[in-house]
């Protein structure tokens, strides 16, 4: 695919600067809960609440969301959630080395539901396999969405990754209503937990974005 020069700067600014961003969040190693398209942070600040000893990191795209997000942590005077304007691959790939996932939540991710659009989905066997390259095992994953077909897409692909493996009947930590759960007339859920087998290298890029410099 050929990229104008400047849509590859403006990438690359932005790419430098979430790595700034992270480096500043996360300086040292450290295990994290990973919350991705974090919405308005109803669920990420009630987890942090209860669990004052997890250090929570939330992303999601859309700026006004994580506004509101940071309003609800500033209310609750929480110092261990954190709201990131990031894609989650590209969170993913600015990572700081030695920052690995304790665990991992996806609740509502957009579905995506035309075929042609499918590729978009954010759930897919490569994304699975660059999350287990920072998780350790044991470490859960938990899912939720209205969309049966994606549900059964996600249930089916993990079935076929060593580095995964579905739990069902797993008790969730902490149950709070989302927005998009609010609207939801029903749902599902799934837990899976990293097992010890060796995470695939992969390298991974949002469509339509040039793949990240190679690390020297
Ligand atoms: C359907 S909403 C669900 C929000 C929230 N989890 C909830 O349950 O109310 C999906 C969210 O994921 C965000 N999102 C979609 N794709 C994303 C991506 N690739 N990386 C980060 N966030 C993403 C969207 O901006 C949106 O806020």
């Amino acid at each position: 695919m050929d990229f104008k020069p400047d849509f590859l700067t403006r990438i690359a600014t932005r790419r430098a600067a979430l790595r700034a961003e992270l480096a500043a969040l996360l300086p040292a190693p450290r295990a994290i809960v990973w919350e991705i398209g974090c919405g308005h942070g109803h669920f990420l600040v009630r987890y942090a609440e209860s669990f004052p000893h997890k250090f929570c990191v939330g992303v999601d795209l859309r700026l006004e969301r994580l506004k509101k997000s940071d309003r609800k942590r500033d209310r609750a005077r929480l110092a261990n959630c954190h709201f990131v304007r990031a894609e989650a691959r590209e969170f993913l790939n600015a990572l700081p080395q030695g920052v690995t996932f304790a665990e991992i939540w996806v609740l509502f991710p957009d579905p995506w539901p035309k075929k042609r659009h499918h590729k978009n989905r954010l759930l897919q066997a490569e994304f699975f396999e660059a999350l287990a390259a920072r998780a350790g095992e044991g470490a859960p994953l938990f899912f939720r969405t209205d969309h049966t077909e994606y549900f059964h897409e996600v249930e089916f692909t993990l079935r076929h990754l060593a580095a995964w493996r579905s739990v069902p009947g797993t008790p969730w930590p902490l149950e709070q209503t989302t927005v998009f759960q609010e609207r939801a007339p029903r749902y599902y859920s799934l837990v899976a937990v990293r097992t010890s087998h060796p995470a695939r290298p992969v390298e991974i890029v949002a469509p339509g974005l040039p793949p990240p410099p190679t690390p020297t």
